[in-house]
């Protein structure tokens, strides 16, 4: 298939990467002339595992990347995968799918034969059909269902394992309301189908497939939040939540992933999309009780884990070393990591906060540029009143000797990372 796909963000760019790689003829289209310049070089525009191989192999060849929509004219399909920031009541805001769709409207008023156009952003229900459609409809002068078609086709990739996880589904979902525009889908999904192996691919209308991308997302976040809630309850209790959750996890019925208990969840995915559909059910005059606890369950756990500091170590004026920065480990990215409410809170509180990941220091100290930071976790905690542990870096279980260098070696753990052993106050979160 001729396949092009709009947005060369961390989804756009991984998936013509990967439809590349599964035999297609794919065109990425990006506004940023350093992202199509790094594509058409064979380097990757961000980091992920395994992309700048694919990039490499594929750039001029069957992957290539340009600035102007009229390429999308010899392709058979689009896939839009621009982002869809959160506004501030949690709305998800349109404004640049609006005019990615408005400028692949009008390069397709000038093609020969059908398109179809399908979403690939994250979008609450209806939106591809309400919003998206008639843009279409209106910039291409074509009619809904017959010189353009849409369809939907949410994204399960996480960060770290993008293109692992592409190319390796759990299930593939294809949303459409015209046969023209499912049998394209399907053609443009066989290749990988087959070759990951068979997995499910659910078929379905457009805007069930854009709810089962909330629907995934929120039940994740969802699942953290009730692990969180259940091991708050044994740490009152004073038990281990780590024995409790992985004995419940052996349930077949439950499953033993995404069932780690600790500060909670980050990210530039859980926090936006479960906010989103809250908002959007609300739109719709439904209350989601459920998923409102889960973001109340993730807003209590930083609250929580600085209250286990202020057991040990008044925050005022004290020197406290934030161990990781990135919203989990694996990445640099610091969209809604926990430690921001953190170091906000601790700022506030008058700590002398630093800061250690990594990876991710630089993205932080864009947000925080008047904490300290430092090159490695023994020198945050050379001299710390506290330490508190934020992300799960593996590294930070072999810290050991490190925290003989404390001020006071007291170690509040927020993902229960650390080793434990004498000599150090630890204190888990749950
Ligand atoms: C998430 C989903 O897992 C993907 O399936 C989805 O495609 C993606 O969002 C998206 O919508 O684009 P991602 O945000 O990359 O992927 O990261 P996850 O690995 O899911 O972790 C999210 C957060 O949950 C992290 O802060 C992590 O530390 C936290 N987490 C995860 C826990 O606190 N406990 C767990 O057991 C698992």
């Amino acid at each position: 298939m001729d396949i092009s796909i709009v947005g060369s963000g961390y989804v756009g760019t991984t998936v013509a990467a990967c439809f590349a790689e599964v035999g297609h003829d794919v065109v990425n289209v990006d506004i940023d002339e350093d992202v199509v310049a790094s594509i058409n070089g064979g380097r990757a525009p961000i980091h992920e595992p395994g992309l700048e191989e694919l990039i490499e192999t594929h750039a001029g060849e069957s992957l290539r990347a340009t600035t102007d929509y009229a390429a999308v004219r010899d392709t058979d399909v689009t896939f839009l995968a621009l982002p869809t920031p959160a506004e501030d009541d949690g709305h998800i805001d349109l404004s640049i799918l609006k005019v990615g769709a408005r400028s692949l409207g009008a390069a397709i008023a000038e093609k020969d034969g059908a398109h179809v156009v399908v979403t690939k952003s994250t979008v609450v229900p209806t939106t591809t059909e309400d919003v998206i459609a008639p843009i279409l409809e209106a910039e291409s002068g074509r009619a809904l269902g017959e010189g353009v078609h849409v369809g939907m086709n949410p994204e399960f990739l996480r960060e770290g394992s993008a293109v692992e996880d592409f190319l390796s589904p759990d299930k593939v979902v294809l949303g459409s309301e015209t046969e023209y525009a499912a049998e394209t889908l399907r053609a443009v999904f066989d290749p990988l189908v087959e070759r990951a192996g068979g997995p499910p691919v659910v078929e379905t209308g457009v805007a069930e497939a854009e709810m089962i991308k909330y629907a995934n997302n929120g039940f994740l976040a969802a699942k953290i939040s009730l692990a969180n809630d259940i091991a708050n309850v044994c740490a009152e209790y004073g038990i281990d939540s780590e024995a409790v959750l992985s004995a419940i996890g052996l349930d077949h019925r439950i499953g033993s992933e995404f069932l780690e208990a600790g500060v909670g969840w980050g990210g530039s995915c859980f926090p936006k999309d479960v906010a989103a559909i809250v908002a959007a059910a609300r739109d719709v005059g439904y209350e989601p009780a459920m998923l409102e606890a889960a973001i109340e369950v993730n807003d209590r756990q930083p609250v929580r884990l600085l209250g286990r500091l202020r057991d040990h170590v008044d925050p005022d004026g004290a020197r406290v070393a934030v161990l990781g920065l990135a919203f989990k480990p694996g990445t640099g990215d610091v969209r809604n990591s926990r430690a921001i409410p953190l170091v906000e809170a601790l700022v506030d509180a008058g700590a002398d906060v630093v800061g250690y990941d990594p990876v991710a220091t630089e993205n932080f100290r864009a947000e925080f540029p008047d904490i300290e930071y430092a090159g490695s976790a023994e020198e945050a905690l050379a001299g710390a009143d506290a330490a508190l542990v934020v992300t799960d870096w593996p590294e930070f279980a072999e810290l050991d000797s490190a925290f003989d260098e404390m001020a006071t070696p007291v170690v509040v753990d927020g993902r229960r990372v650390v080793t434990r052993r004498d000599g150090i106050v630890y204190e888990p979160l749950v």
